[in-house]
C-alpha cells in the first residue's frame, strides 16, 4: 500500500502544480514578428543571398506591430532562431573556455578550428566558430514620436558573467578575416561585459531558440503601434533559418511556457490513475506480501 499512498501523493501535489502553470502561461503575452522573408527587397526575394552578402545594399528594414492585450513592464525582447543547430558536434565543441576566463589563458586557442589564428599567426580572442558566428541583427523601437529604450544590461546569466568571463580578457583579433562571420566586438571591452556574447555562448540545445537581446521598462496598450527599425544582417538565408522578433511579457513562472504545464498535469494524472489501479488490483486479487512461497531461492530447483 506504500507505493500507492506515493503515487496518490504525488499525483495530487502535480495536477494542481499543472494547473497553475497553465494558468500563469495564459496571461503571458507574446508578440512574434518573422522577419527573414518581409526585410528582403521585393526585387531580390529571388537572390536573397546575393542580396545578404552585398554589403552595398542597405539591410535597414522597419516593420510596424500592433498590441494585441495590455502588456505590462518589463518587455522581454528576444529573437528567435529556426533551424539553426547551435548543438552541432563540430560547432559546439569550436570555443575554448579557458581563454575566456582565465587571463593567463587568453592566447590558447585549441579546439577553436577553423577560427584559432588570423592569416598572420596571431591568436583569436574568443576563438572558435561559436563566439564568430555572433548574432548580429539589431532592432530599435518607438510608439508614435516616443523611443522605447532597450536595456541590454543583465541579460546574460550573472554566474556566466563572473565566472566564465573574464574582467581582464579582451577581445583581440576577433572578426578580422575576410569572412565576416557575425557581430564585432569592441576590443576595450572586456569579455565579462560583453552580454551579447555571453548569451550566444550559452548554446541552445534545441535547432529552434530564443535569446535574449534586452528589456524594454514601458507598458504598452492593447492597439499601440510599435515601429521596429532593424538590420537584417544576419545571414540565416544560406541554410534557410528562419529569424523571429518576439516581444513578451513574463510571469512569475518564466516565459509563454505551456510544455511544463502539460508535463505536470499528465505525470499527476496518470500518478493518480496508477494510485487508483494498484487499489482496485489489491481488492480484487489481494496478495500476501512477505509470504516466504513467493520467494525463489525457497522453491525446490525445478527442472534445473
Ligand atoms: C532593387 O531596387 C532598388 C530600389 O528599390 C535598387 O536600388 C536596386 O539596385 C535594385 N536591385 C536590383 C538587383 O535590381
Ligand atoms: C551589389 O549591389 C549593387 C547595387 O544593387 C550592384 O551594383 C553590385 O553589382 C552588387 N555587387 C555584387 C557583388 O553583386
Ligand atoms: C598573447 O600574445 C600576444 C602576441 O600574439 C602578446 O602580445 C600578448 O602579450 C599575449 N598575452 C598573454 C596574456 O600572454
Ligand atoms: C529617438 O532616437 C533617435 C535615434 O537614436 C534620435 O535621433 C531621436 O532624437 C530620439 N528621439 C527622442 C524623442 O528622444
Ligand atoms: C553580420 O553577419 C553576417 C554573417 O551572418 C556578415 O556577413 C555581415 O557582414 C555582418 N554584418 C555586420 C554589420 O556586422
Ligand atoms: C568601445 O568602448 C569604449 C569604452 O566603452 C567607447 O569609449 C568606444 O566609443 C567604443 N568604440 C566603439 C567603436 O563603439
Ligand atoms: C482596439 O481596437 C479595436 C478595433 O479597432 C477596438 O474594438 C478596441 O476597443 C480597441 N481597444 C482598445 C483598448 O482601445
Amino acid at each position: 500500500m506504500q507505493v500507492v499512498s506515493v503515487f496518490f501523493l504525488v499525483g495530487v501535489v502535480f495536477v494542481p502544480v499543472g494547473v497553475v502553470s497553465l494558468l500563469a502561461a495564459q496571461d503571458v503575452v507574446e508578440i512574434i514578428d518573422r522577419y527573414d522573408h518581409a526585410c528582403v527587397p521585393p526585387n531580390m526575394t529571388d537572390n536573397k543571398l546575393a542580396y545578404i552578402k552585398n554589403d552595398t545594399i542597405s539591410k535597414e528594414c522597419t516593420r510596424i506591430l500592433t498590441v494585441t492585450k495590455e502588456m505590462k513592464q518589463p518587455i522581454y525582447v528576444y529573437y528567435q532562431l529556426d533551424n539553426f543547430y547551435q548543438n552541432h558536434r563540430r560547432y559546439v565543441k569550436s570555443r575554448n573556455d579557458a581563454q575566456l576566463r582565465d587571463y593567463k589563458k587568453s592566447n590558447t586557442t585549441t579546439s577553436c578550428d577553423p577560427e584559432r589564428f588570423t592569416a598572420d599567426g596571431k591568436p583569436i580572442v574568443p576563438c572558435g566558430l561559436i563566439a564568430w558566428s555572433l548574432f548580429n541583427d539589431t532592432y530599435s523601437f518607438t510608439r508614435g514620436k516616443e523611443n522605447l529604450t532597450v536595456n541590454k544590461k543583465d541579460i546574460s546569466w550573472k554566474s556566466d558573467r563572473e565566472h566564465k568571463f573574464a574582467k581582464n580578457v579582451y577581445p583581440s583579433n576577433f572578426q578580422n578575416g575576410a569572412l565576416i562571420g557575425g557581430k564585432k566586438l569592441n576590443s576595450s571591452i572586456p569579455l565579462s561585459e560583453q552580454e551579447d556574447l555571453i548569451v550566444w555562448m550559452r548554446t541552445a540545445a534545441l535547432p529552434t531558440f530564443r535569446k535574449l537581446y534586452g528589456r524594454i521598462y514601458v507598458d504598452l496598450k492593447a492597439n499601440d503601434t510599435i515601429t521596429v527599425r532593424l538590420s537584417n544582417n544576419y545571414n540565416t538565408y544560406s541554410f534557410g533559418g528562419k529569424k523571429k522578433l518576439v516581444l513578451s511579457t513574463a510571469t512569475w513562472l518564466g516565459g509563454k511556457n505551456d510544455f511544463l504545464g502539460f508535463a505536470y498535469l499528465i505525470v499527476g494524472g496518470l500518478c493518480i490513475f496508477l494510485a487508483f489501479a494498484f487499489t482496485l488490483l489489491y481488492l480484487i486479487k489481494p496478495r500476501k506480501l512477505g509470504d516466504h512461497n513467493y520467494l525463489s531461492w525457497n522453491r525446490h530447483p525445478a527442472g534445473r
